[in-house]
């Protein structure tokens, strides 16, 4: 397996351009199943969950052309196969993304049960609730759900026990072809959400309450292709702002937004950073001070994002004073703080909330990611710490974070790839 191997240093200084969204990306292609023409999808990022989904939709017979700036046309009337097999759905269970197309406009969908993964069991039963609730029978038979609509879907008013970004996206889309007008109650809010509403409209859907926890949808007798450029990620906006921040230093990020990470940048500023932004722009600048060490407490959005959760836990490990970090989505996405205490934090854990005293500076050390996110909080710690640092099972930044060294190197980081 790669590793990286990080020389910690200074701080972080330079200018770098954001990458598409993966989490946007991801159902926009699954969408790409209601249409009756082909698309384009242009600004996809160059990630491992990204070819993934490619080439579970290549499995399914689905034409894929892509060009070398990865903007991708696909061919949705060569779909053979309405079956997304455990191969593919083992290694990224995003892949569910495909159920709720697929079934809305084949009338049938097989999809491998998606595990969990290592930060929570990740059920789905608000995504095959919700189907049922538009007509489909469900089974789960030999490690598959099985969903079944001969007749096609019928809307429905259905409220979601619990917001949950993946369901409100794999509903949302089903909806689209259902007959009848379909309404999603307590739907996630998330700006991946938007622009997926918003490739959808382009594609011919009705959708009202776009952004809001209340979505309408007209269905329509069928979609037509388009072509639609992904939002930028604004994860990894967050993530290398963070890191500039943790290492005292200043960094302005290109084709991005500022507006859709507002309680990001909110305690980036508690934290002492300056921040300014453009239209396409971000630029964060920490004058050279330590972090003060904030409190974080994660929510759906547009609260403090789960996915910018541990970022923050590895700044606040080299911040100045004590702060609390607090997890109510996953039931255990702490798990870097074993790791980052063994580079010489001081973080205790009490249920769901860590917390942290901050030190001024960590030490180098063999450290293994477990996860995509967790394993970005060990890089920003690898900064920030003497000597060098090890970060074995790459692979999971891999699947989230495009040319990661190549971006680090551009900002003054001593960091390379070694094959493992
Ligand atoms: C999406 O995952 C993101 N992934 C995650 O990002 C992100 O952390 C998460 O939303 C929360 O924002 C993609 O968009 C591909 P959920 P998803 O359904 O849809 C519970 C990353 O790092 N739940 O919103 O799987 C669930 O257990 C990844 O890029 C149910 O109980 O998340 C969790 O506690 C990690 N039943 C909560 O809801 C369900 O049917 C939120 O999960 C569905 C979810």
């Amino acid at each position: 397996m790669d590793k990286l191997i990080i020389k910690g240093g200074g701080p972080i200084k330079g200018e770098i351009k954001i990458s598409g969204s993966k989490n946007s990306g991801l159902p926009i292609l699954a969408a790409t199943l209601l249409a009756r023409d082909p698309m384009h999808i242009c600004n996809l990022p160059h990630l491992n969950d990204i070819t993934t989904m490619l080439a579970l939709l290549r499995c399914m017979g689905v034409g894929i052309t892509i060009d070398e700036k990865m903007c991708v046309e696909i061919d949705p009337t060569l779909l053979t196969e309405c079956e997304a097999p455990y191969e593919l759905v083992k290694t990224m269970r995003a892949s569910i993304l495909v159920l709720g197309p697929m079934l809305a406009r084949f009338g049938v969908a097989d999809v491998s049960f998606p595990g969990g993964c290592a930060i929570g069991s990740r059920p789905v039963d608000i995504h095959l609730k919700g189907l049922e609730a538009m007509g489909a029978t469900i089974e789960i038979d030999g490690g598959y759900i099985r969903a079944r609509a001969p007749q096609g879907l019928k809307g429905a008013h259905f409220v979601m026990e619990k917001v949950t970004v993946g369901g409100t996206e794999n509903l949302l889309m089903a909806a689209c072809l259902a007959e009848g007008t379909t309404v999603l109650e307590n739907a996630a809010r998330e700006p991946e959400i938007v622009d997926l509403a918003e490739c959808l409209i382009a594609m011919g859907a009705k959708i009202k309450g776009v952004g809001s926890d209340r979505l309408e949808i007209e269905g329509v007798k069928d979609l037509h292709g388009c072509v639609y450029s992904v939002m930028p990620d604004r994860i990894e906006t967050g993530t290398y702002l963070v890191a500039a921040a943790a290492t005292r230093g200043s960094i302005k990020l290109r084709r991005t937004r500022a507006d859709i990470l507002t309680s990001v940048l909110k305690k980036l500023e508690e934290a002492g950073a300056k921040i300014t932004s453009g239209d396409d722009w971000i630029e964060l600048d920490m004058e050279g001070r330590r972090p003060r060490g904030v409190n974080i407490r994660t929510a759906p959005y547009p609260a403090f994002p789960t996915d910018m959760q541990s970022q923050f836990t590895a700044m606040n490990a080299v911040a100045e004073g004590a702060s609390a970090v607090t997890e109510t989505i996953f039931e255990n996405r702490l798990i870097q703080i074993h790791e980052l205490n063994r580079m010489g934090a001081t973080i205790g854990l009490e249920g769901n909330t860590a917390l942290i005293n901050g030190v001024e500076r960590l030490k180098g050390a063999p450290v293994m990611a477990s996860d995509l996110r967790a394993s970005a909080s060990l890089v920003i710690a690898a900064l920030v710490a003497d000597g060098e640092t090890i970060v074995d099972r790459i692979y999971h930044i891999d699947r989230g974070y495009e040319c990661i060294e190549e971006k680090l190197q551009l900002l003054g980081v001593d960091i390379r790839r070694v094959p493992g």
